[in-house]
């Protein structure tokens, strides 16, 4: 869910409105604002995207210059209008938006139940402010106060902001473990959001809370800072770097498609002072203390959930084969509830865009606690994953607003790269040769995606032809198996066709059996990396009347002799193919998604930062 909030001198609703858009990425199914004017609460809330609630508020009061908004993916009860936040308390004196679970409602909800509160909605967060309120009636004390007591008594996480009709000058906000940033606008003016992008066109001034942290944020005061045990605390101000640009769409149609043609720009980012092409070395700032540990680690486990999952297996094949380290990747959620077995030799590499994914959190929290070395690689500067762990490298791709991952996922597998060859480099499994001419071919990799990019025209043309599928099987091997599972992972996501993406060789022991003239198989049949095994795969798909989409190498012939298309990518390297040979299959779902006529940037159902387990 996302989360904005306003108290200043202007008027709060189209604040709400553009940070609710821009925090839309986090959840989509209901959103709602409630602003405080005349002493009175008035609250719209509306399911669907936030464009529904804005239809819905046409004509209304939305006027006042203190306001929250929020826009939900629904964990407790079902995405309609009454469980949309904000949510009143009993009284309705008070109004709650909330991010995060509280564990524990069900049993403050009996309690307060049989004690006579009557509840309107479904939601966990309901309880909450019902909670507050009863403590405020109870014990007669102020709402930061009320505030601080109630949060000592929910188990479960949570970034909330809430309003009082009673104090019309005050907001209180709270947070732990999912994320929520304050904006220091003019004076007397605050911004609050669960990440930074409806703050930066305002101001660049900003407070990260950390986790169990209250604010209070009073007009005519600075904003003051306590923890639920009452200690007062220094707030710790920072300068936002984020370019206002990086977040807006710029000309194209959808964030998806600019952030795939940012692609060339956005590797190199990942590159950025990380490679000395004279000295012949690379440089992870981030990781230097642990390099060391890394080269003696006795394996390397990396913990993932999605695309990012996806990077990971890329990272195993460049880990094993360069650094000669055994490598494990596993799916967060998995391996945090299956009592793994880790120690103090072990590293472990989180991979996460949102460097929120609550799955992953817990893992790296779970591996800590054993002992074992965390290194984090992050998209979001300052995300709590980033912070969790001992050491990491950011990819510095830049916002990534688009729910399917694109840019993020290249973005981690150059760094990957980066990491698996300068550990290999160090610890001797690469001769120094072998080392440059890798170096040499990742750090022209971005001109190489340039080049990629002008292949979207055939791409496009071959959308249209297979647009209608119901089913779509992609192939690869070695390296290519993950962009295999991540091209079929980005058509599913967004254009809802049923995909599976297989290892080639293992399409004989089942998928085989779905071949007819039907269905579409894309095949990624490079140079290098078994090239004549997949030439066979390509065989047995023919042979049973598949339709072939191959993705080959440039001056590829015996391909093309037998695929009913080709895609070209550039040659490069085997261990640097995924760099090349997933943007086409990002380009496939993304033609695709459109001719279908489907949300390419919100796709039904998904929420691209998931901060619940
Ligand atoms: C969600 C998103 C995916 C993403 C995954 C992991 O499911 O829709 O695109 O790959 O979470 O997210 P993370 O931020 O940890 O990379």
């Amino acid at each position: 869910c996302g989360i904005v909030a306003y108290i200043g001198d202007k008027q709060a609703y189209p604040i709400l409105i553009k940070g609710l858009q821009r925090l839309e990425y986090r959840g989509y199914d209901s959103s709602g604002v409630a602003l405080l004017s005349n002493n009175e609460i008035h609250l719209y809330k509306k399911q669907g995207k936030v464009v529904e609630l804005e239809n819905f508020a046409n004509g209304k009061d939305v006027s006042g210059s203190v306001g929250i908004g929020h826009t939900r993916w629904a964990t407790h009860g079902a995405p309609n209008d009454k469980n949309a936040h904000p949510h009143y308390s009993g009284s309705n004196k008070l109004a709650i938006i909330h991010n995060g679970i509280i564990e524990n409602y069900a049993s403050l909800k009996a309690e307060m139940i049989s004690r006579g509160h009557v509840f309107e909605s479904d939601t966990d967060t309901e309880v909450l402010i019902h909670l507050i309120e009863d403590i405020q009636e109870k014990t007669n004390v102020d709402l930061e106060e009320a505030v601080r007591i109630a949060l000592n008594e929910v188990i479960g996480a949570y970034a909330i902001v809430i309003m009082s009709k009673e104090n019309p000058d005050l907001l209180i906000a709270a947070k732990k473990s999912s994320p929520l940033v304050i904006g220091l606008g003019e004076k007397d003016e605050f911004f609050i959001a669960s990440d930074a992008t409806p703050i930066v066109e305002y101001t660049r001034n900003v407070v990260y809370l950390n986790d169990e942290e209250i604010a209070i944020m009073q007009r005519g005061e600075d904003l003051r800072l306590l923890n639920i045990k009452n200690q007062q605390k220094t707030p710790y101000i920072q300068e936002l770097e984020m370019q206002l640009e990086a977040i807006e769409k710029g000309g194209y149609d959808h964030f998806m498609i600019k952030e795939i043609y940012e692609q060339p720009q956005s590797i190199r980012n990942s590159m950025r002072g990380r490679i000395d092409l004279n000295k012949g070395i690379i440089s992870l700032g981030g990781i230097r203390e642990y390099e060391q540990k890394i080269i003696n680690a006795q394996r390397i486990i990396i913990v993932a959930c999605g695309t990012s999952w996806h990077a990971g297996l890329v990272g195993e094949y460049l880990f094993e084969d360069l650094a000669r380290i055994p490598v494990e990747v596993e799916y967060a959620s998995e391996f945090r509830y299956r009592n793994p077995i880790i120690n103090e030799n072990d590293v472990v590499i989180a991979i996460s865009q949102s460097g929120e994914t609550a799955d992953t959190l817990a893992a790296i929290k779970l591996a800590k606690e054993k002992g074992a070395t965390i290194i984090g690689i992050c998209n979001v500067v300052g995300s709590t994953i980033s912070r969790e762990t001992h050491a990491g490298s950011y990819t510095h791709a830049g916002p990534e607003i688009g729910v399917a991952s694109t840019k993020a996922f290249t973005a981690q597998v150059t760094v990957l790269s980066l990491m698996a060859l300068s550990i290999a480099h160090k610890k001797g499994t690469l001769s120094e040769s072998r080392f440059r001419e890798l170096l040499v071919e990742l750090d022209n990799i971005p001109n190489k995606v340039a080049h990629m990019l002008e292949s979207d025209k055939t791409i496009k043309y071959i959308s249209d032809i297979y647009k209608d599928a119901r089913n779509f099987l992609y192939l690869g091997r070695g390296y290519n198996f993950p962009v295999a599972l991540e091209g079929a992972l980005k058509l599913k996501e967004i254009s809802y066709i049923h995909a599976e993406g297989y290892p080639a060789a293992e399409m004989k022991h089942g998928p085989i059996a779905l071949i007819d003239e039907e269905m579409p198989v894309v095949v990624i049949a490079t140079k290098h990396g078994n090239y004549e095994k997949v030439v066979s795969n390509i065989e047995e798909v023919k042979a049973r009347n598949g339709k072939i989409i191959a993705i080959v190498t440039e001056g590829d012939t015996a391909v093309k002799a037998i695929a009913d298309h080709v895609i070209e990518v550039p040659e490069t390297e085997d261990a640097l193919s995924p760099l090349l040979t997933s943007i086409p299959l990002q380009l496939l779902s993304y033609h695709i998604a459109v001719m279908r006529g489907c949300n390419v940037d919100q796709p039904r159902n998904l929420a691209k930062s998931v901060t619940v387990e």
